[in-house]
């Protein structure tokens, strides 16, 4: 999927969506459940969600599945999710691939044990040449680090002489961040009734629609999907140019 520059186009169908899928132990809690059967009703969310996706027609989804700064939960909330991640990518990566569905991750993978790195690379080469859906998954993730990340590189690269730092401008960053490959996320939505962007994509929002819900990620269905997709349609993306300017662009497209 070709990376696009942002135009002041009306919003319609994203091209890209990301989530921050919260309110999963706050749903078991509720039922008087431990946390982890939250976790294991969020997976069943994420199915709905890239279902969704694949019949809307929006062509790329990131899901924030565990942060940089999730290592620090309780150890046997960590040790459950990461078995939940193990099973889920035993379970749904030949159903993905079938449906045409490209799997990534992107974050800190030496951080997790050898078996899951090894199925997060098998899931990615099984699934490489796949173009109906980009599913990305962001574990052990931090939008600082990946900042941080794409700066390393940059500084490497100067210190070896292939790179002169007068040439490092925002598309050169841009094109060492996760994702570089793929447009920006057009519509930003967290469940869970927090109205915060908790060091996701932070150079990649820029520009993103943010919708948030009160709703936790276990209740998700289409019809809530749906209404996000609405209120996105009914918005007026600007870049910072004058709604004049975006209305003038419009009648350019349509003429
Ligand atoms: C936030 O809810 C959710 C997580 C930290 C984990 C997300 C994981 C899943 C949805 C499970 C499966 C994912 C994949 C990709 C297979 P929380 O625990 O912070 O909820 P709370 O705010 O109610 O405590």
């Amino acid at each position: 999927m070709p990376s696009e520059p942002a135009n002041a186009a009306p919003a319609r169908i994203p091209r890209h969506l990301a989530v921050i899928m919260d309110g999963n132990g706050r749903w078991a809690q509720r039922r008087r459940r431990p946390r982890i059967i939250g976790h294991r009703a969020g997976a069943r969310a994420v199915n709905i969600c890239i279902d969704f996706c694949i019949n809307r027609g929006i062509r790329a989804l990131t899901l924030f599945a565990f942060s940089s700064e999730n290592w620090g939960r309780p150890e046997d909330e960590v040790g459950a999710l990461m078995k939940l991640f193990l099973n889920a990518l035993e379970r749904e990566v030949e159903e993905l691939d079938r449906r045409g569905v490209r799997v990534r991750f992107i974050g800190e993978r030496d951080r997790f044990a050898a078996p899951i790195r090894e199925r997060m690379a098998a899931a990615e080469r099984q699934t490489r040449n796949n173009d109906v859906l980009h599913l990305s998954i962001a574990a052990s993730y931090g939008g600082r680090w990946d900042i941080a990340q794409a700066a390393r590189g940059l500084a490497q690269d100067v210190a070896d002489g292939r790179l002169d730092p007068n040439d490092i401008d925002e598309t050169l960053l841009a094109s060492r961040m996760s994702l570089a490959d793929l447009p920006a996320p057009d519509l930003f939505i967290r469940t869970g009734g927090d109205t915060r962007i908790s060091n996701f994509l932070l150079w990649q929002l820029a520009y993103t629609e943010l919708w948030f819900t009160e709703a936790l990620w276990p209740e998700v269905d289409a019809g809530l999907l749906q209404n996000a997709l609405d209120d996105f349609a009914s918005r007026e993306r600007r870049f910072g140019l004058t709604g004049a300017q975006v209305a003038a662009q419009t009648n350019e497209i349509v003429e």
